[in-house]
């Protein structure tokens, strides 16, 4: 069973897209100003691309995307298919593992920017404990060090105190602990009310990268809070 993604995911997604407009916003001003190689990408978790910016996806050659939710390909397709067309972006889509992949798909496409989008969060509710699956996020780094590669990934998730305005994209470095002063502050102005899902990803991106925190209005009185980040490749 897909507890991330599937009719459910793009039912929610669809459904909320003024509600999420402000964090694509920001997701989308980011990736617009990061200089990332844009020849080729690829998407891990791509969905159907509800919070991606077609226009950062137009800037590359070619966009290789990965989903195991079947419906997550012609849905992408719909949303984004005819637009990449219209700028000559190839457009290949697949139904799969992409995480399984990696390996793989690293070696076929080395010059190639492999980005996680908003997947690497989700993985502590897949049937793995909790340690396996800190333990594989953090061999990530030393498995795509080949490759340049970034994600957008949850970090916390909560109710949020009532009538609390999400305050605005944060500047900050990955491996930021929740319990220091700046992680602390930041659930403050998102109005987190305890307790918050620790989603395992402090460690995902190697220490230090610059990265930006995006509040996410999930749902009512409910919000995430997405980083997002992106490294070189170190051959
Ligand atoms: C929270 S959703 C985000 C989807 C998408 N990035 C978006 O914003 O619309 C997580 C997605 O990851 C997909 N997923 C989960 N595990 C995966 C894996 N191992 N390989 C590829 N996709 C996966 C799910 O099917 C789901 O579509």
């Amino acid at each position: 069973m897909n507890l991330t993604g599937g009719s459910h995911w793009h039912w929610r997604a669809w459904r909320s897209q003024a509600r999420w407009a402000s964090a694509s916003q920001q997701i989308s001003d980011w990736l617009l100003t990061q200089k990332m190689p844009r020849q080729r990408l690829v998407l891990v978790g791509a969905s159907a691309g509800w919070m991606l910016p077609v226009t950062w996806l137009a800037q590359f050659k070619e966009v290789h995307a990965w989903d195991i939710d079947p419906l997550a390909a012609p849905l992408f397709r719909w949303r984004h298919g005819a637009h990449l067309k219209r700028q000559g972006t190839a457009l290949h889509l697949h139904t799969g593992d992409g995480l399984a992949l990696l390996q793989e798909t690293s070696r076929a496409m080395p010059d190639a920017f492999f980005w996680f989008d908003n997947v690497l969060g989700q993985l502590r509710f897949t049937n793995e404990g909790l340690d396996s699956v800190s333990q594989r996020l953090q061999d990530l780094q030393s498995q795509m060090q080949q490759v340049a590669w970034g994600s957008v990934h949850d970090r916390m998730s909560g109710p949020t105190l009532p009538g609390t305005t999400l305050p605005p994209a944060h500047m900050a470095k990955s491996g930021l602990a929740m319990e220091a002063p700046e992680g602390q502050k930041w659930l403050q102005q998102m109005g987190a009310i305890s307790p918050w899902l620790d989603h395992l990803t402090e460690n995902v991106l190697p220490q230090g990268t610059p990265v930006q925190f995006t509040a996410w209005s999930f749902k009512p009185g409910y919000a995430h809070w997405l980083e997002m980040g992106w490294c070189s490749a170190h051959r």
